[in-house]
């Protein structure tokens, strides 16, 4: 049976909440000159830590996760969007409409907003309900919820224009659901995410979800992982590589300097976004 939520003034508290802070992020974020590369092999001007010296044992558990978005830990959102992918974005639409994009681990990602807007489909995945309601509220969407027959103990959000679903459930878990096929896929805060042990399953996942034609943009971040234990995870290079080489084409984009203060806390004293586009081979 099929819940039906309306919105209220959830945009506005959204608005309040963003507030000056964020405003002074953005423009520090504006002020900083992002460094563009035409092909992967740029990429070797950041320091890329082989495996023998990358040492991530740090487990994060779905409940950890849950909890973050409890206690408001959720310093990874980005209230304004990723400027790198709306600086990508008609390179990633490439000119056509009515694609289903999928968003991994999507929490409460503004852009899912951005591509329904422009009429496109969007299917979400997200562990925390409390992060998919946030969106639906902070977004002032009205939705509808209905538990899946598939997936115990997992729940679809369905915004009422009908464009946008999201599955409350592991991402593991999805592929009972039969979501089908996609176009475009985000994947940022996604990959480098998940438990490096479970990058192959992960990967696995993702590519079976990928149509032909597909574009699929990944972003991740690169600092020293000797001196953070993630996440978000690093992810080399060459990790990349050996994850979807066989079956996609692989491009950086570019790469900006993402360093706050906030990374200060994290021990580490650089960290670049980089952004990769994948495509058929
Ligand atoms: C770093 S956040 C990124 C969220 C979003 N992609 C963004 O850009 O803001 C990772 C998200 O993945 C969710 N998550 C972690 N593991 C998951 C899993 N196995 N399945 C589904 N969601 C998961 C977390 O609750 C969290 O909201």
């Amino acid at each position: 049976m099929a819940r039906l939520h309306a919105p209220r003034d959830g945009a506005q508290r959204a608005e309040a909440r963003t507030g000056n802070n964020e405003l002074a992020s953005f423009m520090d974020w504006r002020q900083r000159s992002p460094q563009t590369m035409g092909d992967t092999k740029a990429s070797l001007d950041i320091k890329e830590f082989p495996d023998s010296e990358v040492h991530q044992t740090r487990v994060l558990t779905l409940k950890e996760w849950q909890d973050k978005w409890v206690t408001g830990n959720t310093t990874f959102h980005q209230e304004k969007g990723n400027q790198l992918l709306k600086k990508h974005l008609e390179t990633f639409l490439n000119g056509q409409s009515g694609l289903r994009v999928f968003f991994p681990l999507c929490g409460k990602a503004v852009e899912m907003k951005w591509f329904a807007d422009r009429g496109h489909n969007v299917v979400g995945v997200e562990i925390s309900e409390l992060g998919i309601r946030e969106f639906f509220k902070e977004q002032n969407l009205s939705y509808s919820e209905e538990q899946l027959a598939e997936i115990p103990g997992a729940t679809v959000f369905k915004s009422s224009s009908g464009n946008i679903s999201l599955y409350c459930c592991s991402i593991f878990d999805l592929p009972r659901a039969n979501i089908g096929q996609f176009d475009r896929i985000w994947d940022r805060g996604a990959l480098v995410a998940i438990n490096p042990d479970d990058r192959k399953r992960y990967t696995d996942i993702i590519l079976s979800l990928l149509r032909k034609g597909f574009r699929y943009l990944l972003a991740v971040l690169s600092y020293d992982p000797t001196k953070h234990a993630g996440p978000p995870f690093y992810v080399a290079d060459a990790e990349i590589r050996k994850l979807f080489g066989t079956k996609c084409s692989i491009s950086c984009l570019e790469k900006v300097d993402a360093f706050e203060e906030r990374h200060k806390h994290w021990g580490i004293d650089y960290i670049f976004e980089k952004l990769y586009l994948l495509t058929e081979k």
